[in-house]
């Protein structure tokens, strides 16, 4: 069984929906403070803390988990740089509790979400996995923390891992069953797409001057549905021993803020009104992935290859959660 860990949130529940189309059997833990209860398809369902020790002993008590994928921490990288306390605890010490209770009971595989925000800014593009890791926020320093522990853990105790560094992710599950829910939002392409349907009086572009060719920033945008699929890959390379640390996951294209405007417009058929605003403070002119590895050694292909299909399974999803699909 597969102990999914923030299994309630966007990546989480995109990930259990692939592993249960794959036969595997899960049980989800989320402490439900941002994911959503609705969007865990498994059956067994822990609504429970990594910081409690207690319901996680438990947990590896009651199921037979023989692999984690561990998505739960916080994430919203501005909140980190005027709170990283909670930063701190919730992803690290969370983080400690968990590897923990998985010594404890013989659990010897994990999946890690990790994230671009290690790397900091590039200083060259595409950016590859031995890149230097220089994170710009609480958020991003608690990822690379992890990740370091989980080096130390496969060294000293013999734990298998694979933190996965996912880009921006974008995009719901095209059935239309679960998808990109975030309170308040703070992601490009869901505000853009807010602000399509009248949710929202504009957009605000943050940042005009950057150099980049339209002076927007630049992001590399990677569908959940792919990400997902890279988790079970990933963990089934980790069961063949044969997993590196660490797999970039984007499209290794990157598109600006102004495209992503100009495409949401073109796949809603909507004029979407824009502001040109101040930078954003700890935004990285640009991030594009190098996903050679990923490619190479997990045969990970992304199916949502171009902006368009990503954003439209976006609005898909925006339509229906608002009903209007
Ligand atoms: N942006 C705007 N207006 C908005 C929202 C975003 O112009 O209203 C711009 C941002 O300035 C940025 C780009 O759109 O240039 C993408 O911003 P997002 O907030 O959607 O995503 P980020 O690139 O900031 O963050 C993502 C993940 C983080 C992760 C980070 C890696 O959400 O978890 O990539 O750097 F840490």
């Amino acid at each position: 069984m597969i102990l999914v860990t923030g299994g309630a949130g966007y990546i989480g529940s995109h990930t259990i929906k692939a592993l249960l189309a794959r036969g595997y059997r899960v049980v989800a833990l989320d402490n439900l403070s941002t994911g959503r209860r609705e969007f865990v398809l498994c059956e067994d369902f822990v609504e429970a803390d990594l910081l409690d020790r207690h319901a996680l002993e438990k947990v590896f008590r009651d199921y037979p988990i023989r692999s984690v994928i561990h998505f739960a921490a916080k994430t919203a990288v501005g909140e980190s740089v005027e709170n990283p306390e909670i930063y701190y605890y919730n992803n690290v010490v969370g983080t400690l509790n968990l590897l923990s209770a998985m010594r404890t009971h013989g659990v010897k595989e994990i999946v890690f979400s990790s994230s671009a925000a290690v790397y900091g800014d590039p200083e060259s593009l595409p950016i590859p996995e031995d890149h230097p890791k220089r994170p710009k926020s609480p958020y991003g320093r608690t990822k690379l923390m992890m990740e370091e522990i989980l080096a130390d853990y496969a060294r000293a105790y013999g734990m298998g891992y694979v933190a996965l560094r996912y880009f921006n992710a974008a995009g719901s599950d095209p059935e239309g069953v679960i998808g990109e829910w975030h309170d308040p939002e703070t992601h490009l392409i869901p505000i853009v797409l807010e602000a399509a349907l009248g949710l929202r009086d504009h957009v605000e572009i943050f940042g005009t001057d950057y150099n980049t060719p339209d002076g927007t920033c630049i992001r590399d945008f990677i569908h959940v549905v792919d990400l997902a699929e890279a988790h079970v890959l990933a963990l089934e390379r980790l069961r063949e021993g044969a997993a590196s640390p660490a797999y970039n996951l984007g499209t290794g294209v990157g598109h600006s803020v102004r495209e992503v405007i100009e495409t949401c417009e073109r796949v809603t058929g909507r004029e979407i009104p824009v502001v040109e605003g101040p930078r954003r403070p700890g935004d990285p002119p640009a991030l594009v992935a190098d996903p050679t590895r990923a490619r190479r050694e997990l045969g990970w292909e992304p199916c949502f290859a171009s902006l368009e299909e990503i954003v439209a399974t976006a609005w898909r999803w925006m339509l229906r959660r608002h009903g209007r699909g």
